[in-house]
């Protein structure tokens, strides 16, 4: 489970769109308890990596996400009313830790708590969570596979339906783990899922057994494919089975984010938030469409040091200048058009919701929130949705939204005129 190695040294665009969504998440997480919470709130990062790792070729480093989070705990105690934000880091490699250790240092000099937890997340929660105690806490489970936090851990610690704080979970759900774990099974005689012949060992699919909290899934999987004759599918049908299984036991509600650059590009990864105050999913629809935009700002970047680097050595007509202007605006021009798209299928799903209602009756934000932004969820947020609802209420088709207090448009009800 503690290889892969490379994920810390080849380029890693993935991992900067993925620090970009948690981050703009979690900022909204801390800013928002903090307001009413007096105390330590916590982040717990059960997969923490070393804290930093090569980007790409040139060898510039990147921040790992204990990293980026001790940057989040600091920006959290710069405010005008200080929020305490304590970390807890688990990584089960050693040498990982080492290098975490050092990687963090500078913060607690600075007078951050960041604890760092040698071991498999599974043995270490008990720890971690005796010292999380009564507060606030955000987890980050983040591994290269399937999760090592098993079910009972998550309904019994993580979501703990007694604890009185708030507790949310952020999974980056690995739905090709999954599909890789159902590929092993097959159906045996008795129409019950077993092992292939060819898997000598289980191969890993005890951990998705453990995760999801029996071997209910094996069944569920191979159903989904027979169906659909997708693999990925099927994946994403046992997690929905999950988030359902999890619901009923704790009453957290969820909502999976598919992170991609376009609206019909290939799905980068899942991030999965079990939460339970009704503005948290609209906070992370909104929270992972500017973490996409960061990155995609990130990587123009990227794309122009390497046009400037070009022209310095090899002068064209155009020269730096010319490149700046042009990089720009044709950039502007990109996110205009795919904001624009966003707003007109926003317009659509609000208009399809409108004709269900009756006129005068309407339809609550927060928790329609997947239906509204519908293939843009990950790509457009409250920008796109507040532009929709204001072109609506132009053209008559629903009333004007309440514009003083756009920091809780999640609370707003778009009413059929
Ligand atoms: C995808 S990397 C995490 C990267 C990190 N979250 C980041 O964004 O910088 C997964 C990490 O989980 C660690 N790991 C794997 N299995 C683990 C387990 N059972 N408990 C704790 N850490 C584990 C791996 O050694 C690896 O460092």
């Amino acid at each position: 489970m503690v290889s892969n190695d490379g994920f810390f040294t080849g380029q890693k665009p993935a991992a900067v769109l993925k620090h970009a969504v948690f981050t703009a998440y979690a900022h909204v997480f801390f800013s928002m308890l903090g307001s009413r919470h007096h105390g330590p709130m916590w982040l717990v990062d059960t997969n923490a990596g070393p804290g930093k790792y090569e980007a790409d070729a040139t060898g510039e480093q990147v921040n790992g996400s204990p990293i980026v989070a001790l940057e989040l705990a600091q920006t959290q105690r710069e405010f005008a009313t200080p929020r305490e934000v304590h970390c807890a880091f688990v990584e089960a490699k050693k040498a990982y830790v080492e290098e975490l250790k050092a990687n963090v240092a500078p913060f607690v000099a600075q007078g951050l708590r960041a604890e760092v937890l040698h071991g498999n997340v599974a043995d270490q929660l008990a720890e971690v969570w005796d010292m999380v105690g009564d507060n606030p806490v955000l987890t980050f489970i983040d591994p290269f596979g399937v999760a090592a936090v098993s079910k009972d851990q998550m309904t019994g610690t993580l979501l703990d339906p007694t604890r009185k704080a708030s507790s949310e979970v952020l999974v980056n759900i690995n739905i090709e783990a999954i599909s890789r774990h159902g590929g092993y099974l097959q159906w045996g005689e008795h129409h019950e899922p077993e092992l292939k012949p060819s898997v000598t060992t289980e191969a890993g699919v005890e951990l998705s057994d453990a995760f999801f909290g029996g071997s209910w899934w094996r069944r569920k999987f191979l159903e989904g494919r027979d169906r659909t004759n997708d693999a990925n599918q099927a994946a994403m049908e046992v997690v929905d089975a999950y988030r359902e299984i999890i619901h009923a036991e704790t009453g957290a509600s969820s909502l999976v984010v598919p992170i991609r650059r376009t609206p019909t590009g290939p799905m980068l990864f899942h991030f999965t938030l079990f939460y339970r105050h009704p503005a948290a999913a609209y906070k992370f629809a909104d929270a992972a469409a500017k973490g996409t935009a960061k990155w995609r700002e990130v990587f123009r970047q990227k794309d122009l040091e390497e046009l400037l680097a070009r022209e310095e050595a090899q002068p064209s007509l155009f020269g730096a200048e010319d490149i700046l202007e042009y990089n720009e605006r044709d950039a502007k021009a990109r996110e205009a058009e795919l904001k624009n798209d966003a707003v007109v299928h926003i317009e659509a799903n609000l208009t399809r919701m409108a004709a269900r209602v009756a006129s005068g009756q309407g339809i609550p934000i927060g928790g329609n929130i997947e239906t509204i932004l519908g293939s843009f969820m990950s790509l457009a947020g409250q920008s796109a949705l507040l532009s929709a609802w204001d072109n609506l209420a132009a053209a008559g088709v629903v009333h004007t939204r309440d514009k003083s207090d756009s920091k809780n448009t999640w609370k707003q009800h778009v009413v059929k005129q």
